[in-house]
């Protein structure tokens, strides 16, 4: 059995930098679903908000996050995350990413962009590729490191405490089960301090913004370990996703709205000044609805994003990436407007933990879009989850480093156990599931929800997850099952925060209940097994 100081699983910003720092003290392994780089991070267009410009202050990015929360936020998280960004921002400067510049009156500084709801330029980016370079650069670091080793193609598939083997204890984490996929093998892993930095679980909704690992892994195997799950009615569905029949989950970032893209209906109209003064740059929940309401009214196929009274020049240079991706599917978006539709993008809820990444299982903590600290409320402020990411990643490293280890233990982890059946007939039984799955999702628990969509969403699933547990117990697992079980485990989550919530708040906005209720429901949905 193989044992470690810490085990991260999820190889993006927030796994990347706690191994980082936890590797000065000890041993990591670092445990991925594919590839090291295959992480929501290395899509992150837009960049890291973070206050570096004498014309911000923490203040008004602290205000901004807590308006665009919706009342939910943890105003002592969000100063916290805000206030010690910056310094964050200096290491990685320190491990080589050079965030792009530019020249001011004979001196370089920062150039900084603009994202809905930011009343200042705030957004360090490198070019429209932020994510990528972020990836890149920590995993370089990474590889230096002699006491940290990276399992590519290993999937975790739950975790081992101290409940599951009986013991009389307080509950804790004392290890993971982990499918290695070159072997098909599931083996233990020992440590009493793992992190869950799995990222969100965009794939759960038929069209997504987010890479296919996105598939709620951490969330999950959290809520079958009995940890407390908060706010999963939150899901952001960015408004702006390339819309093209072979495009596959491409976003056109924020940036291109906050540089003056203008979002167009099919008649030309610039549609977004009836639904809000701030026009195309307002709040993403806003902007989402806006253009669900104008698609469904007019029964066109999407609305268009035009920035061409930007110069070519300046398109290609500040937007390089989208360009061409955009230029690939026949799309010169220098030319034309770019035909977009919304699509899910950003869980704000997730694990519940407190601002050092600890959640409610001694030994487990959660860092990332998978975690829900308290910074997004009811709905995300544009690229405050990178920043995020770095911030409660280092300060769970400071937690994990110092938290008395257990020490060596007698008992033995049992071997995992499960089915041994592999019927290939079956399988197209998970990927009916599976699509099932993300097209309910997408119809009844979308942008626009009813307690009756709700409700059909909640039964079908419950069936949905019976099936998949035979099918669990039966049958070897595999990724896709693993992928399948959790995605239905997250649906349900999902479904059931929302049906908690009888209002209409930030991202969660449901026609049965159309106003805001600070009485009843300035509140956050925590649920627990049990
Ligand atoms: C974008 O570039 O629009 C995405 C940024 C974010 O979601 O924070």
């Amino acid at each position: 059995m193989k044992e470690y100081d810490f085990v991260v699983i999820g190889s993006g910003i927030a796994g990347l930098s706690f191994a980082l720092k936890a590797a000065r003290h000890g041993s990591v392994a670092l445990i991925t679903k594919r590839k090291g780089a295959d992480t929501n991070t290395a899509w992150a267009q837009g960049g890291i908000a973070c206050v570096t410009s004498d014309e911000d202050s923490f203040e008004l990015h602290v205000r901004d996050t807590l308006e665009a929360g919706a009342g939910l936020c943890d105003e002592a998280v969000v100063r916290t995350i805000v206030t010690e960004g910056p310094e964050r921002i200096r290491e990685l400067a320190e491990l080589g990413l050079h965030f792009d510049e530019r020249e001011v009156e004979g001196h370089r500084e920062f150039d900084l962009g603009k994202e809905g709801g930011h009343s200042k330029r705030r957004v360090l980016h490198v070019r429209d590729a932020t994510g990528k370079e972020i990836e890149q650069t920590l995993l370089r670091e990474f590889s230096r490191q002699s006491s940290a080793e990276l399992f590519e193609n290993h999937v975790a598939v739950d975790l081992i405490t101290a409940a599951k083997l009986g013991f009389a204890t307080a509950d804790r984490c004392l290890g993971v089960y982990v499918l290695d996929e070159r072997t098909d093998e599931v083996e233990s892993i020992r440590s009493d301090r793992i992190v869950l930095a799995t990222g969100g679980c965009g794939k759960v909704y038929l069209y997504t913004t987010n890479p296919d690992i996105a598939t709620g892994d951490g969330v999950a195997m959290a809520w079958r370990a009995g940890v407390e799950i908060a706010n999963m009615e939150f899901i952001q569905f960015h408004p702006t996703c390339l819309f093209h029949a072979e495009a596959k989950s491409f976003l056109i970032s924020e940036a291109v709205r906050g540089e003056g893209g203008i979002l167009r209906n099919h008649r030309g109209e610039d549609f977004m000044k009836r639904y809000d003064p701030r026009g195309s740059l307002a709040p993403r929940d806003i902007v989402a609805r806006a253009i669900d309401a104008e698609i469904k009214r007019s029964g066109a196929k999407c609305v268009f994003l035009d920035i061409t009274h930007k110069s070519p020049e300046f398109i290609r240079e500040r937007f390089p990436h989208i360009y061409e991706t955009c230029l690939r599917f026949g799309v010169d978006m220098s030319k034309q407007a770019i035909p977009v539709v919304p699509a899910a993008h950003y869980q704000c809820g997730g694990i519940k933990t407190d601002v050092n990444g600890a959640t409610s299982l001694s030994g487990l903590y959660a860092v990332g879009e998978v975690a829900c600290t308290g910074m997004h409320g009811a709905n995300r402020l544009a690229s405050n989850s990178l920043l995020e990411g770095l911030v409660v990643a280092h300060r769970a490293a400071v937690a994990a480093v110092h938290k008395r280890p257990l020490g060596k233990q007698n008992v033995a982890l049992p071997e995992w156990r499960s089915g041994n059946v592999q019927d290939v007939d079956e399988l197209v039984v998970i990927y009916h599931n599976w699509d099932e799955i993300r097209r309910l999702m997408w119809d009844y628990v979308g942008i626009l929800r009813t307690d009756k969509r709700l409700q059909r969403a909640s039964a079908r699933l419950r069936n949905l997850q019976r099936e998949i547990r035979e099918f669990y117990w039966n049958f070897k697992v595999s990724v896709d099952l693993l992928e399948l079980r959790n995605l239905a485990a997250v649906a349900a989550l999902i479904v059931d925060s929302g049906l908690c919530r009888k209002e209409s708040r930030g991202l969660h906005y449901t026609l049965d209940y159309p106003d805001r209720d600070d009485r009843q429901f300035k509140r956050n949905t925590v649920l627990s097994r049990g």
